[in-house]
């Protein structure tokens, strides 16, 4: 009995793991579209890996951050509640939290021949 139940909430937590990632993974998607709507990519480019302005992929910061900088900076256009909603800056936060990581120098192997 008591090992049925143990199985059972285990299944459980395996469940809700898998939802949970379904929706993560949801969020970064529509996370992506708003990055490219909103023009992040003009500064930052398509994989948040800068150009115009600064690398922003993968993000040091925290969401409270991240979201402080988008909204209130005078580095580059402040985004106000107006123009992108919290849930949307937080799906784009998710966004830029999928890219992943350039490669070491010493993987590239133009550069590392050198
Ligand atoms: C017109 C160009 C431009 C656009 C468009 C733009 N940014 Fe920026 N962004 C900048 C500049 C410039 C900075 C400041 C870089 C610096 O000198 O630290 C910056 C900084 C940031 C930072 C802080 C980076 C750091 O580590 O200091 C974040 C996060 C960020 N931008 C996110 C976004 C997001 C998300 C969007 C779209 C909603 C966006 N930016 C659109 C130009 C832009």
């Amino acid at each position: 009995m008591k090992t049925t139940k143990t199985l059972l909430s285990i299944f459980t937590a395996l469940l809700l793991a898998q939802a949970g990632s379904a929706v993560a993974q949801d969020t970064a998607d529509e996370g992506r579209e708003l990055y490219m709507a909103n023009q992040c990519w003009q500064c930052h480019g398509f994989e948040g890996q800068g150009g115009a302005a600064v690398r922003i992929a993968p993000t040091v910061y925290p969401f409270e951050a991240f979201a402080q900088f988008v909204r209130h900076s005078n580095l580059m256009p402040a985004y106000s509640p107006n123009v992108l909603s919290d849930e949307q800056l937080r799906q784009i936060f998710e966004y830029v939290r999928t890219m992943p990581e350039p490669p070491a120098l010493e993987d590239i192997p133009e550069l590392s021949d050198l």
